[in-house]
């Protein structure tokens, strides 16, 4: 077994900031865990994970921590909704070839995607050295080696001359959180269109919009807040919840739309906007206590198809929707309005300004 890992050059604890916080972010796990994935990393990285595992190393755990590492990956890679939106968009686009892009491997399943539908080269890279390490296994196994090279870098390392050959025809990435921006997509998007593809190079997504309403709902609440409770005052332990988006499947979450679902953003990933403050205004259909802002959106992954991570689809998605708590909950009455500021700062979205 190896000790040593082709680890990033560069940037490792840019890279590692990175990692945790796509985790979080994916995952909706809470800050609390930020120091087991920190442990499970270090950890992890260490191991050579080209070899495969024995029984032994199964029974003594490595396969809880694999999976603990990237909780989020198995439903994403079984989302056949995504999956195949993602390759429909590839076939048409490599009608006549061309060299693809592929920011942050994963399994490899977009390169390979990329790959049988007539890309002439695919490059794909992966910030997490053993995540990247079983893309290339992967790879290989399904007989992609010689078309496919899979590289264990964070997307704005790569250097054309060193790791691609030629700038690129096509980017297909799928680096979006349930809040679209928390795995820096947009960063990455814009380094790969300024030194990494040419002019007039097809993005894959090309675009998204975002989607907001506002939520009633005890259960999230109770979830992240607490106040009077055996009629003892605890709200000073609010201190410790987290302001940040959270991420909830509402189909399976008990809660109540109170407003209409309004479009907040709408960004073109050719044309990348600097950070936004935007009003915005929700009508109220139904009165209640608000506690949060749900927000969700579409990937628009080419010109008729779209990836949607809104509530309530006919197959529940692998993203969930984006939940931001108010500071305290207020209520709302059936009929009026309520202005809101949508902000991003090309790593979140967040709102501001509560008042009916
Ligand atoms: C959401 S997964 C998608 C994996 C695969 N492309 C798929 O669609 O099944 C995103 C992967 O990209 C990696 N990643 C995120 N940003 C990256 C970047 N800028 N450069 C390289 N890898 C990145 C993450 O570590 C993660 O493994």
């Amino acid at each position: 077994m190896h000790t040593s890992h082709p680890v990033n050059t560069g940037k490792p604890s840019a890279t590692l900031i990175i990692f945790l916080r796509a985790l979080l972010k994916k995952s909706g796990y809470n800050e609390m865990n930020l120091l087991t994935y920190l442990l499970i990393y270090l950890t992890t990285t260490m191991k050579n994970y080209n070899d495969e595992l024995t029984k032994e190393e199964i029974a003594a755990g490595d396969v809880v921590m694999t999976s603990e590492v990237v909780p989020w990956h198995f439903p994403m890679m079984n989302d056949t909704v995504r999956n195949d939106a993602y390759e429909k968009a590839l076939k048409s686009t490599l009608k006549n070839g061309g060299v693809v892009l592929d920011i942050g491997s994963g399994s490899g399943l977009l390169a390979m995607m990329a790959a049988r539908h007539g890309a002439t080269k695919v490059t794909t890279c992966e910030l997490v050295p053993m995540v990247a390490e079983k893309a290339k296994i992967i790879i290989q196994r399904n007989g992609f080696a010689d078309q496919i090279n899979a590289i264990n870098k964070l997307s704005t390392d790569l250097v054309v001359g060193v790791d691609l050959k030629e700038r690129a025809d096509v980017l297909v990435t799928e680096i979006f959180d349930n809040g679209l921006l928390g795995e820096h997509a947009f960063a990455a998007i814009e380094h790969a269109r300024l030194h990494l593809l040419k002019p007039d190079a097809q993005l894959i997504p090309a675009g998204a919009r975002v989607y907001a309403m506002l939520i009633e709902s005890i259960e999230i609440y109770k979830n992240h807040r607490v106040d009077t409770i055996s009629n003892f005052d605890l709200s000073p332990f609010n201190q410790f919840t987290t302001f940040d988006y959270i991420g909830y499947h509402l189909a399976k979450t008990d809660y109540k739309a109170l407003s209409t679902t309004v479009k907040i953003f709408d960004f073109d990933f050719k044309k990348i906007p600097g950070n936004e403050s935007t009003p915005i205004e929700f009508e109220i259909t139904k009165s209640g206590t608000c506690h949060a802002v749900a927000f969700w959106y579409e990937l628009q992954v080419d010109e008729d198809t779209i990836i949607s991570t809104a509530p309530h689809l006919p197959k529940l998605s692998c993203w969930k929707q984006a939940v931001q708590l108010f500071p305290t909950p207020f209520r709302l009455t059936k009929g009026k309005y309520i202005m809101l500021t949508a902000h991003h700062d090309h790593e979140a979205i967040w709102f501001t300004g509560m008042k009916e």
